[in-house]
Order: structure tokens, then sequence, then C-alpha cells
């Protein structure tokens, strides 16, 4: 596979560099304002009461700071985290191990919760709302059911897609707070504040440069600054100025609107193959080499964001930003001159 450096999910090997930039408190947090307001309350007031924090389900993008804000909601709340997926929790029996190991007002953080094993997740509900985990013994009609008491704890859940989560698991969070993309201000703020910890020197140009190169997301802006340290290094005088930013996205192949190639030939494709569309996905798929489940994940939602793409009941369509963005003209009544 190949490492496609705008990738919005983290990369091999790059968790533990993560771990050293990531916010340790809310007053390293930056941006999103309204949720961390809430959240601080709600942490504050459980806190008071010396109750666990009811349950929390953080949603959006990857990359955006779900993970980070699990994390300092425990300490916030002096509390350990313990970390899973919805993938990692193969059988029943993985998460009753979890569970009977909390301690009093503990956070168990699963990840991916959306990807949950059916018989997981309705072993999860009574955990979530009596604290008991009920245990079958034996199998037919002797099989007798035994209730474990667990501690009360706190289940932070974090997804990426909502609309995957199961009603009533989604139902048993009485808090829900939705992550959204950060301001390109937001997002120099935290290559600056990641670049001092990484003891890089910086000019302003080459944060705000990187900046509205990051699609919106801080995994991203992260990234982009580590590989420019390295040019600024290797090819420059060791700071992070305007020309090495330009120089490394450029040698990444992202362009000053933060698309990679892939994007551009999806974009180009619809352009210049299916006349700006509509098109079915299978259909670009195709035309790009990609897999279309792929380029609805991972490649549309940026495209779209950014007001590139446009989903329609009859395939996707050009917008004028493409046309605009890869030098192409509109034709005269065609699809992106009626959209
Ligand atoms: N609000 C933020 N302020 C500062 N850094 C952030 C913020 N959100 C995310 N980051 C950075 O981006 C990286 C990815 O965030 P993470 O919490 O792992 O995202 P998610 O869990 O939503 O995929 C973190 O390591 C952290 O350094
Ligand atoms: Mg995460």
């Amino acid at each position: 596979m190949t490492v496609r450096p705008v990738s919005p999910k983290a990369l091999d090997g790059e968790e533990k560099l993560e771990q050293s930039l990531r916010p340790a408190t809310f007053g390293e947090y930056v941006g999103q304002e309204k949720i961390v307001e809430n959240v601080k309350v709600y942490a504050q007031a459980a806190r008071r009461r010396g109750e666990a924090l009811d349950h929390v389900l953080l949603s959006g993008p990857p990359g955006l700071g779900k993970t980070s804000m699990a994390h300092i909601l425990a300490r916030e709340l002096g509390v350990a985290l313990h970390v899973t997926s919805g993938p990692a929790l193969v059988k029943k029996g993985d998460l009753a191990g979890l569970l009977t190991a909390l301690a009093p007002r503990d956070i168990l953080f699963i990840d991916e919760i959306h990807r949950l094993a059916p018989a997981v997740e309705e072993a999860l509900y009574p955990a979530m709302e009596d604290f008991r985990f009920d245990v079958v013994l034996g199998a037919g009609i002797g099989a007798q059911t035994m209730e474990m008491k667990l501690e009360r704890f706190t289940l932070i859940g974090a997804t990426t897609r909502t609309g995957l989560l199961a009603a009533p698991l989604r139902d048993r969070f009485p808090i829900q707070e939705r992550l959204d993309y950060y301001a390109a201000a937001e997002l120099e703020e935290i290559a600056r504040r990641a670049a001092a910890k990484l003891a890089l020197p910086t000019e302003a140009a080459g944060l705000g440069n990187l900046a509205a190169r990051a699609r919106g997301t801080p995994r991203i802006a992260i990234r982009l600054l580590q590989r420019a340290r390295d040019f600024a290094e290797v090819e420059g005088d060791g700071t992070l100025t305007r020309e090495i930013v330009d120089r490394t996205l450029t040698r990444l192949g992202v362009d000053e609107k933060g698309l990679d190639a892939m994007d551009r030939r999806i974009l180009a494709a619809i352009l210049d193959t299916f006349g700006g569309g509509p098109v079915g996905i299978d259909a670009v798929a195709a035309a790009v080499g990609e897999e279309g489940g792929t380029i609805e994940d991972v490649y549309e939602p940026f495209l779209v964001r950014e007001g590139y793409l446009a989903r329609t009941p009859r395939g996707r369509t050009a917008l004028p930003a493409a046309y605009a963005h890869l030098g192409r003209s509109r034709p005269r009544g065609g699809q992106g001159e009626l959209l």
C-alpha cells in the first residue's frame, strides 16, 4: 500500500509520535470550543459529586481529536483510561475481562464503536445502563444466567460513522458531541505548539502555508509538519519557512489546496472522461484504478466538503471549483453550469 501524506487516519508507526504531541489538558486542546466548554462542566460536576461521568459518544471524521479528548477527560477526572476498539472485542468474554478490571469511575474508551460485534454490543447494554454483566452458564435448557455487578464507570465511545451506530446503542449515551473540521487559524496554532514541542524554529508564513493545506485535520497538520521538519533540517537551515513548506508539499504531491495526486485524478476523470458527470462511482473507480468504497470513504468526503464534487442521486457531478482548480473551462449549459 502506498503511504498517503494527506490520509486522515494514522499511518503505521505514527501512534508513538502522536502520543508525545497529544494535548494533555483542555488548555492545550485547540478549537472545538463549544464541546470543550460543555464536557468541562460535565466533568467538573461529576467530580464534585464523586460520581462517574455519564457515558460520552464522540463522533466525527478521523484525526480531529476524539482520542485526545478521551485522554484529557480521564486526566481531568483523575481516573484511569482503559483503551480498546470495536474490532478488538471479538467475543463477549473480551468485554467481560475489560469491564471487571475497571475501578470505580474509570473510563473505558472504545474506539470505532460502530464496529462492535452484535453479541458484544448486546452485552454492553446492561453494563452501560445498570452496571451489570450477564454471564450465561451452560447451554440449552439447563443454561443459567448469572449477574455480575460492575463498578460504576464511564464509557467513552468514538466513531467516525454515527450513521452506522444502532439506535439502542446511541440512545444509551447521555452525552453526545460531534467534532468538526478545524479552521486554518486553529490548525496553525496546533502546528505552532507541535513545532515548539519538537524544538523546531518556525516562521509564521511557514505555519500558515502548512495549515492551509492540512484539510481541516490536526493529524494531517502534524504529519505535514514532521515532513517539513525533515526538509528544513536536510535541505534548509533548520527553520520551517514558507519555501520549505512549499518544497515539502510539492515533493509529497500535495497542491496548494491540500489535494493530492489521487484527488486530482478523480476530479480529472470526472471532468475529462465523463464530461463533468453525473457519473456512477463504479465508473469513476474503474477510470482511476481505485476501489469504489475507498473513493467514497477516503477521498470523496474532502472533495465534497470543499465544494469540488457533489453526490447526486444520479452520480457524482463536478462543481465549478473543480473546473477552476484543474484549469478546465466549463461547458456552456453543462452540468457544471447548472449546479
Ligand atoms: N484540538 C486539538 N488540539 C491540538 N492537537 C490536536 C487536537 N486534535 C487533535 N490533535 C492532534 O492530532 C492528533 C490526532 O488526534 P486524535 O485525538 O488521535 O484524533 P481522532 O481520535 O479523532 O482520530 C493528536 O495526536 C493530536 O496531536
Ligand atoms: Mg482516535
